[in-house]
Order: C-alpha cells, then structure tokens, then sequence
C-alpha cells in the first residue's frame, strides 16, 4: 500500500487467454498449480508484495463470476483490498484497454500476467520501487540462455544477435499511468505493453527479473511450476515439524 494519498498503483492482471498452447479445457488463468487456480496465486502474489493499491482482472467474460468465486475460495489475502473482475478482450492488448479503462484513477499501473503464477512478491515490490524513483516504465528481464537468431520466411538464418545485448522480459511491467494510456491510443501487433510504450518513445528501464516469474505457457512449465509448489510445500512442513517439541 502506498505512503503517498495521491498515488494509485493499480495492477492490471491480463487472465482472459485460452491457453491453447497449454491445452487443457478450462481457460489457462483457471487452471490449477498446486491445488489452486493460476489466477488467484498471481493475485495473491500481487497483495502479498503489499506495494498495490487495488487490482483489476480481465478474465474471459463467461467465467467473470467464476473468477469473482475462485478468490473468495483461493485467495485469503483478498479483503485486504479493492479486487475487481472485468471482461478481458481478443488480443491481450484489448484485454489491457479494458483493464485501464476500469481504473481511472490510477497514477501507475503494474500490468502482470496471471499466468506468471508463482512470480515472487520482492519482484513485485522491486518493479514499484523504480517506478516510485521516478521511472517511467519499468520492466523486469532475464539473461537468455540459449543463442537466439533471426530466421527468414524459408527457414534460413538471418541474423545471430549478440547474446549478452539480449534480456527475456516478464513482467509486472510497471508505467506511469498516463503514458501507458497514452501509448495504447495507438493500435500496434505487440505481445507486451512495453513494445507499445518503446513505440511511443518513451526509455523503458530494464531491472533484474526473476526466474520464478516465468510464464505457464505449455505442460512442461505446467509440470515445473506444480513440481515447484510441491517442493516448497515439502519443505514448510519439514521446517515445522523441526521446531514442533518432542
Ligand atoms: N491474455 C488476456 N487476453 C487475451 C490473451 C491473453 O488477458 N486476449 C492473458 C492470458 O490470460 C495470460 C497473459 O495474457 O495470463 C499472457 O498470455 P499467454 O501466455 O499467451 O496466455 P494465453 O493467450 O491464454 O495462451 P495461448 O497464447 O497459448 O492461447
Ligand atoms: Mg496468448
């Protein structure tokens, strides 16, 4: 929660995808990790990093009841404040608008994939902290493992960009409220909010990122991400069992 009365920080959390390359029936954001819907351990995130002000979900528009229900039965951190359900849009970018739309009042934004389910609340905080230094836009970014190259229509390799020069962005991406508004007016093909506000001309601040914050996109990040859960679990219980006296 902010410090400052005239600062809104309102996390916008993009949930209204199918989740085709997962493949499971229900919309990928509803899916479970560890027992509990993708949606609600991102929202929880999103509390837990206490940086957050209210929070807006666009969630796929027959399943906005079932979102609503889902938090009051997943999420016990909600109560604490302002959670509401929106009807997300086409492309992820439509999804965005609507979100922005419902939130007039908000001086930043924390745009964050629900999908990104078990993204670390520090994450959270440290994207907020920029944006309270005076960062316009803020985005967290990773080291890229493999050699990336840029391939024709026809298959053949174009280009092999410097490895080091290269980040994998995640999010939350953060932005001054006004600018994100501001580079949404315009109708570009982009996969993250950023690419809309680089297209503005606006500096986006790339920070450290974290690998938890890795996004569920198929059944293999599935597998990881239940596989982490049960882990973590394991390893609370071990803990408490230690300090449980004989
Ligand atoms: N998203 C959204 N509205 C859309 C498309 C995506 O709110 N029209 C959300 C997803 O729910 C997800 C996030 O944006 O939390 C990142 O998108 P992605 O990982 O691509 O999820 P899906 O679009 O659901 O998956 P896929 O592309 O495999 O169908
Ligand atoms: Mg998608």
């Amino acid at each position: 929660m902010t410090l400052d009365a005239s600062r809104r920080v309102v996390a916008l959390v993009p949930a209204a995808g199918r989740g085709v390359r997962l493949g499971e029936s229900t919309p990928k954001a509803f899916v479970p990790v560890g027992g509990s819907p993708m949606l609600a351990r991102a929202v929880d995130g999103l509390i837990a990093s206490g940086v957050v002000d209210r929070i807006v979900i666009m969630a796929p528009i027959e399943m906005i009841d079932a979102a609503r229900q889902l938090l009051t039965a997943h999420a016990p951190a909600v109560g604490s404040l302002p959670v509401d359900v929106v009807a997300g849009g086409a492309e992820r970018t439509d999804s965005v608008r609507a979100g922005m739309a419902a939130a007039p009042e908000a001086t930043h934004f924390l745009v964050h994939d629900a999908a990104r389910a078990l993204t670390p609340p520090a994450l959270i905080a440290r994207v907020t902290a920029e944006l309270t230094a005076g960062r316009h836009a803020v985005v967290p970014g990773i080291a890229v493992a493999d050699t990336i190259k840029s391939v024709s229509a026809a298959g053949d390799v174009t280009g092999t960009p410097d490895r080091a020069g290269l980040r994998a962005i995640q999010t939350p991406q953060g932005f001054d409220a006004e600018l994100l508004r501001a580079a949404y007016a315009v109708d570009l093909p982009v996969t993250d909010d950023a690419g809309l506000v680089e297209a503005f001309g606006a500096t986006v601040r790339v920070i450290p990122g974290d690998p938890l914050a890795f996004k569920i996109t198929d059944q293999l990040d599935l597998r990881l991400a239940n596989a982490l859960v049960a882990e973590s679990a394991a390893d609370e219980k071990a803990a408490s069992a230690q300090v449980v006296p004989r």
